[in-house]
C-alpha cells in the first residue's frame, strides 16, 4: 500500500469555510495539494455572505505548512463558477480536482415549498456543481487528468420528510456525475458521488446525541481516496459517515417479460408485479447503452 499524496495537484473545494468542506481542504493540503478554499461565507439558509470563513481555513492551511488561496464567489451563478476556476488557474496554473460540497438548506414540507425556496436549492447544489465543474472539466480534458467528487444526500437518494427542494437538487447531482464519468473516461477524468452523514452547522440540531460520533473527519478519508491521482474508481456513489463507508447503487432487476411482440395488459402487470420488483439477480448498468443491451438480450431470447 502506498501513501496517498497529491504532489502539487490543484484542488477546488467549494463551501470549504466550515463543516465537511473545511475538513476536505485541510486533508488535501496536508497531503500536498494546492487548494482553492471557496466559501460564500453566508448563513445555512443561503442568506448573507462574507470572507472570514474561507480566510480562516486558508490561514489554518498555511499555518500547517500547506498552500491555499481563498475565493468568496457563489457557486450558484455561471460567473461565480468561472471565477472560482479562474482563481485556481491564477494562483496555481490549473485545476486537477473539484470537490463540489457547497450547500444550504431550506426545509419545508412539499405543499409549503415556495418557488424561491426550490430555485435557490437547485441554484446552489445542482447548478452550482455545473457552474464549477464545466470550466474545470475543460481544463482537465486538455491536461488528461481530473477528479470530481460531488456531494449528494441520503435525503435525495432515499427520501426525507420536508426536503423536497434539497432532495431534488441532490439527486440531480447523481445524473450529472454519471455523465461526467462517462464523458471524462478517455481523458483520465473520474467522477464519484458521496452521501455523507456528519455533524455540522446544517445537522447538529437534527442528529441529537449521536452527533459527536459523526465528525466530518470520518467522511474526508473516502473523499481523499476518490480524488487521489492513482484512484481510477469512477461512476459510483458512496454513503459515508461515522467511520462506515458503503456503496449505494441503482440496480436493474431481471424483471418480467411478456414475450417478444406480445401485447400485455394492466392485469398482466398486476399478476407479475412481485417478479417485476424482485431484486434477486439485479445488474448495475454502467450507461444507458448497457441498460439497452440488457433489454436486447431479453428480446433476442
Ligand atoms: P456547512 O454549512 O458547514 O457547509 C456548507 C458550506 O457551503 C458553508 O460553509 C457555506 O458557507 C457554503 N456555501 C453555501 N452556499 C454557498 C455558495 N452559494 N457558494 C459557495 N459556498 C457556499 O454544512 P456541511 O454539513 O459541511 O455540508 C457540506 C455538504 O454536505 C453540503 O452540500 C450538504 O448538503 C452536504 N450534506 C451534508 C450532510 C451532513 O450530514 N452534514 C448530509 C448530506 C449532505
Amino acid at each position: 500500500m502506498t501513501d496517498i499524496v497529491y504532489g502539487g495537484k490543484v484542488a477546488i473545494v467549494t463551501g470549504a469555510g466550515g463543516g465537511l468542506g473545511r475538513c476536505h481542504a485541510l486533508t488535501l493540503a496536508e497531503r500536498g495539494a494546492r487548494v482553492v478554499v471557496n466559501d460564500l461565507g453566508g448563513n445555512a439558509d443561503g442568506s448573507g455572505s462574507g470572507s472570514s470563513m474561507a480566510d480562516q481555513v486558508v490561514k489554518e492551511i498555511i499555518a500547517a505548512g500547506g498552500e491555499a488561496v481563498a475565493n468568496y464567489d457563489s457557486v450558484s451563478t455561471s460567473d461565480g463558477g468561472e471565477a472560482i476556476v479562474q482563481s485556481a488557474i491564477d494562483a496555481f496554473g490549473g485545476v486537477d480536482i473539484v470537490i463540489n460540497n457547497a450547500g444550504i438548506l431550506r426545509d419545508k414540507s412539499f405543499a409549503k415549498i415556495e418557488p424561491a425556496d426550490f430555485d435557490i436549492l437547485i441554484d446552489v447544489h445542482l447548478r452550482g456543481a455545473f457552474h464549477v465543474s464545466q470550466p474545470a472539466f475543460k481544463v482537465m480534458k486538455a491536461n488528461g487528468f481530473g477528479r470530481f467528487v460531488h456531494t449528494t444526500s441520503a435525503a435525495g437518494l432515499f427520501g426525507n420528510f420536508g426536503q423536497g427542494n434539497y432532495a431534488a437538487a441532490k439527486t440531480g447531482l447523481v445524473g450529472l456525475s454519471n455523465v461526467i464519468a462517462i464523458e471524462g473516461a478517455k481523458a483520465n477524468i473520474t467522477s464519484n458521488v458521496i452521501a455523507p452523514i456528519a455533524k455540522s452547522r446544517l445537522t447538529e440540531d437534527l442528529l441529537g446525541p449521536i452527533a459527536d460520533a459523526l465528525q466530518p473527519e470520518l467522511v474526508t478519508p473516502l473523499v481523499a481516496y476518490l480524488v487521489s491521482p492513482d484512484c481510477q474508481l469512477t461512476h459510483e456513489i458512496f454513503s459515508v459517515g461515522g467511520g462506515r463507508i458503503a456503496r449505494v447503487f441503482l440496480g436493474l432487476t431481471p424483471g418480467w417479460f411478456a414475450g417478444k411482440g406480445n401485447q400485455y395488459t394492466p392485469e398482466d402487470v398486476q399478476a407479475n408485479i412481485e417478479q417485476i420488483r424482485d431484486t434477486a439477480d439485479f445488474v448495475i448498468p454502467g450507461s444507458v447503452m448497457e441498460e439497452t443491451m440488457a433489454l436486447m438480450q431479453v428480446l433476442n431470447g
